[in-house]
């Protein structure tokens, strides 16, 4: 299987808190990776770093064979890195399908506004709407995005981060705050994409039920990967985390 992204020898450090600290892993295509780690151990640092939005101090990450390390995070976006936030990031204000259509709007300078016309309307429509299916917001497609509960704006986020067409994806806690049936429809949603992802999580069931390929961050490194099984009776996991 090919790699679509290396990271090698990634260090990061704010002040004198090393963060990442000479990290190395290789993630295969097709793959669904859970990325655990005690809070403050630099998950959100290194999806920050991937997708372009840090520079990291030292190492390169590697894109299909690209690197990409310096770049800006609308140039990483346009090559095929589509993410999710912590916190969510929707406009409240706008509904569940101007959410969705607005990911479509490709060029950081292109004005708002033009997201909006017919014309464009009319390009994205199918792909929205199939969106919409798959995330379970199609009932809720013209309400706003502040009126719907939290879980559906975790769906929400989740449709914008794939609404774009993207090779990997990473998503900052999906799951975190949903209530169990959503949990369920965002876990199958991850396995039907049959795109490489990166899932920061927290919630044990969720991370078995998603993958054998679990990755544990701990001082600044992936120190044991396996599944859960595997992840929990590692001490040095235990002593992070458990
Ligand atoms: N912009 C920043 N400036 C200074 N320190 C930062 C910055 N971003 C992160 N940190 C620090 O880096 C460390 C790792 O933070 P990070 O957010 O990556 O952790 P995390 O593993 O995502 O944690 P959590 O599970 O709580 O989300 C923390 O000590 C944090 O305070
Ligand atoms: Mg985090």
């Amino acid at each position: 299987m090919k790699n679509i992204l290396e990271l090698q020898n990634i260090t990061k450090s704010f002040g004198n808190n090393t963060v990442i600290n000479n990290l190395k892993y290789n993630f295969q295509e097709k793959t669904i990776y859970a990325l655990m780690g005690a809070n403050g151990s630099g998950k959100t640092t290194l999806f920050n770093i991937i997708s372009g939005l840090l520079d990291s101090d030292g190492g390169s990450v590697v894109f299909n064979s690209h690197r990409i390390d310096g770049f800006e995070a609308h140039e990483v976006a346009k090559l095929g890195i589509s993410r999710t936030f912590q916190d969510l990031r929707l406009i409240p204000s706008l509904s569940v399908y101007e959410n969705i259509l607005l990911a479509f709007k490709n060029k950081p300078s292109e004005k708002l506004f033009n997201a909006f016309l017919p014309s464009r309307v009319m390009i994205h429509q199918d792909k929205i709407e199939a969106i919409l299916e798959q995330t379970h917001l199609k009932n809720i497609k013209h309400s706003k995005a502040k009126d719907i509960s939290y879980g559906q704006q975790k769906l929400l986020n989740l449709a914008v981060a794939i609404a774009n067409d993207f090779e990997l994806l990473l998503l900052d806690e999906p799951v975190a705050g949903v209530q169990p049936e959503y949990r369920e429809e965002i876990l199958r949603l991850i396995q039907n994409l049959n795109k490489t992802v990166i899932v920061i999580e927290h919630n044990p069931e969720f991370i078995e039920a998603l993958t054998e390929h679990i990755l544990f961050l701990d001082e600044g490194k992936i120190i044991t990967e396996g599944d859960y099984a595997h992840i929990k009776a590692n001490s040095q996991v235990q002593e992070a985390y458990l």
